[in-house]
């Protein structure tokens, strides 16, 4: 039976700070009295530095829904997630959880600190041992590791053109011949402008060109938790066809 005004069992992120859960508030009652809380600054609505995140994790952003995304759980029941795992922006760490708690080596990365906090904090609760590093997905090299699936939820379609480049050339440094990317980005056929940057087909073709080979770019949703519910994603998987000493 639903506990608050909107329909959803609880808040998502309503644990992990900010507002107190409240049944009489809708999910984006919430967000407003976030915003105007004269305790805290506004919180950006086109999030881009890890202070910026760091800021949305101390309320309920929109994409954190308290389980992984439908569309990679589909993925990881498939058995598409195989070998070590890296979970690209992981937020609070619902995607490579789901992979730890598959037996597999599973490690997220997120340049907020406050998400890697929260992730933590639910892996410790659910005793699921995974890693989980404060660190920047356009500087991979910096780990020295190379990985066999890399999970994106949301993070591609946050970069400007130049990181969008950048993010490519680091993904280069960490994956394995014949590893394989999987993405999940807003897509252009979502209206309006709200929330992150629109991706269109040939924004991902163009990005991933030499020593990759994208496979399928599909229609999928992004599972959110303000109305309505949804929005329009692509679902990528790209193999990577060159080691990581030719990115
Ligand atoms: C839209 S959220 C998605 C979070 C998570 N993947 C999910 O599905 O819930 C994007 C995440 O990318 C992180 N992020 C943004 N820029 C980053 C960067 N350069 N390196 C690592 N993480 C980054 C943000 O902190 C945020 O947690």
């Amino acid at each position: 039976m639903p506990e608050t005004a909107c329909g959803h069992r609880r808040h998502p992120g309503a644990a992990s700070g900010g507002i107190p859960a409240n049944p009489e508030l809708t999910c984006d009652r919430r967000r407003f009295l976030h915003r105007v809380d004269a305790e805290r600054p506004p919180t950006p609505t086109k999030p881009r530095t890890s202070g910026d995140f760091d800021a949305l994790y101390a309320g309920a952003p929109p994409w954190d829904i308290g389980r992984p995304q439908p569309a990679f759980l589909e993925l990881a029941k498939a058995g598409e997630l195989h070998g070590r795992v890296l979970d690209l922006g992981c937020g609070t760490g619902e995607h490579v959880l789901m992979a730890a708690a598959r037996g597999l080596d599973a490690t997220g990365v997120d340049s907020s600190a406050a998400a890697i906090t929260i992730a933590q904090s639910k892996a410790q609760d659910r005793g699921i041992a995974a890693r989980l590093l404060v660190a920047d997905a356009l500087e991979l090299a910096s780990l020295h590791e190379q990985f066999d699936t890399l999970l994106d939820s949301g993070l591609f379609h946050i970069f400007n053109d130049d990181d969008r480049a950048r993010y490519v050339h680091s993904l280069a440094t960490a994956t394995k011949p014949d590893a394989r990317y999987h993405m999940l980005c807003f897509s252009d056929r979502e209206p309006g402008d709200w929330g992150p940057r629109r991706i269109t087909r040939t924004d991902i073709e163009s990005a991933f060109t030499n020593g990759w080979r994208i496979d399928s770019i599909e229609p999928t949703t992004f599972t959110i938790t303000i109305d309505p519910g949804a929005a329009h994603a692509w679902q990528v998987s790209i193999t990577r066809t060159s080691g990581p000493d030719n990115p």
